[in-house]
């Protein structure tokens, strides 16, 4: 077990809980190009040791049909060998998605799938009740309310204690808050300097007070290593203040509004560090100016 120096880190909020304002989004450890189970858990341990109390997750990021929920399940495993205090981390899933083994992701967004998938996911997360659940994407053969209805059933059962929706719509984040009744907290969709077309969404999040979590803040696991030479602005600005531009990225995002809360990917402890230290980076107002309009 190792004996955590955990950092506190500036934080956000996700509806009743307190959050650190970066989390650690696990998908580049389970799916396609993963690594081997120690780097993976000394990643999640280097997380939660910077001061990371968000890790996003789901039941579909996996490789091989054989082994649905293998992130889960990893996070579990991390967290229990970690020293820290692990009831302060809020573990965030999803269901909805499904990958049958051939690279592909496919939907089912049916109630009784929503359903029976979230019990899983407790069960392989080793909690009553799951922090946050999100539906992971809409599904175009079943009507969206049935799908978010499943989530109400499942707050009213005590399955789950927030949830979220995940490549929603600003009418489907409506929708949800309604068949919700009130209680949608959270909205995760693809947002980063190069993909914006969710600003709208995350001006609603915004408005109504609804955490917004930015999927691959970086620009994915395959690009996130490089800066597109269209931004050039991020690289400028890094170097003013000793950072790297996936740092001033983050910081950026957190500079939009309060409401947003990236979870940049990590499948190594340097990156998982690096992270987690750009919540604390501050810049000017002029520097977000130039940011907002570099694309
Ligand atoms: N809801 C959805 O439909 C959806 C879809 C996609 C992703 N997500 C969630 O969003 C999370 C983030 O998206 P993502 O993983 O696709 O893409 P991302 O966060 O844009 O990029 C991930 C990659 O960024 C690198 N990285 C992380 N921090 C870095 C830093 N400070 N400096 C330099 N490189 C850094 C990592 O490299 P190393 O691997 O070398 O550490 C990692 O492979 C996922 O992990 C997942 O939890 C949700």
């Amino acid at each position: 077990m190792t004996s955590p120096t955990t950092t506190p880190l500036p934080t956000r909020t996700i509806g009743d809980r307190t959050v650190s304002a970066i989390g650690l989004g696990g998908m580049p450890m389970s799916i396609e190009g993963r690594p081997d189970r120690a780097r993976s858990v000394a990643t999640i341990h280097a997380s939660l040791d910077a001061g990371v109390t968000l890790i996003d997750t789901a039941d579909a990021y996996h490789q091989h049909a054989d082994e649905v929920g293998h992130n889960e399940t990893l996070i579990a495993e991390a967290l229990r060998s970690w020293g820290g205090d692990r009831d302060g981390v809020l573990v965030a899933t999803k269901a909805g998605h499904l990958r049958p083994g051939d690279g592909s992701w496919t939907q089912d967004g049916r109630p009784e799938h929503i359903k029976a998938a979230t019990k899983a996911s407790a069960q392989r997360l080793g909690v009553e009740a799951i922090g946050l659940h999100q539906f992971h994407r809409p599904d175009p053969a079943v009507p969206y309310a049935e799908s978010v209805g499943a989530l109400a059933e499942l707050l009213e059962e005590g399955v789950i204690q927030m949830a979220g929706i995940s490549n929603a719509t600003t009418a489907q984040i409506r929708e949800a808050q309604q068949v919700l009744g009130g209680r949608l907290v959270s909205v995760q969709n693809q947002f980063s300097p190069s993909f914006r077309s969710s600003d709208d969404e995350l001006r609603l999040c915004d408005e109504l007070g609804i955490a917004f979590l930015p999927w691959s803040p970086l620009g994915g696991i395959s690009s996130a290593a490089e800066l597109t030479p269209g931004l050039a602005p991020f690289a400028r600005v890094a170097e003013a203040h000793g950072v790297t531009p996936q740092q001033v990225t983050l910081a950026w995002m957190l500079a939009t509004s309060p409401v947003v809360v990236p979870i940049p990917g990590s499948s190594r402890p340097e990156t998982a560090r690096a992270s987690a230290e750009a919540a604390a980076l501050r810049l000017s107002p002029d520097e977000v100016a130039t940011l907002d309009a570099t694309d």
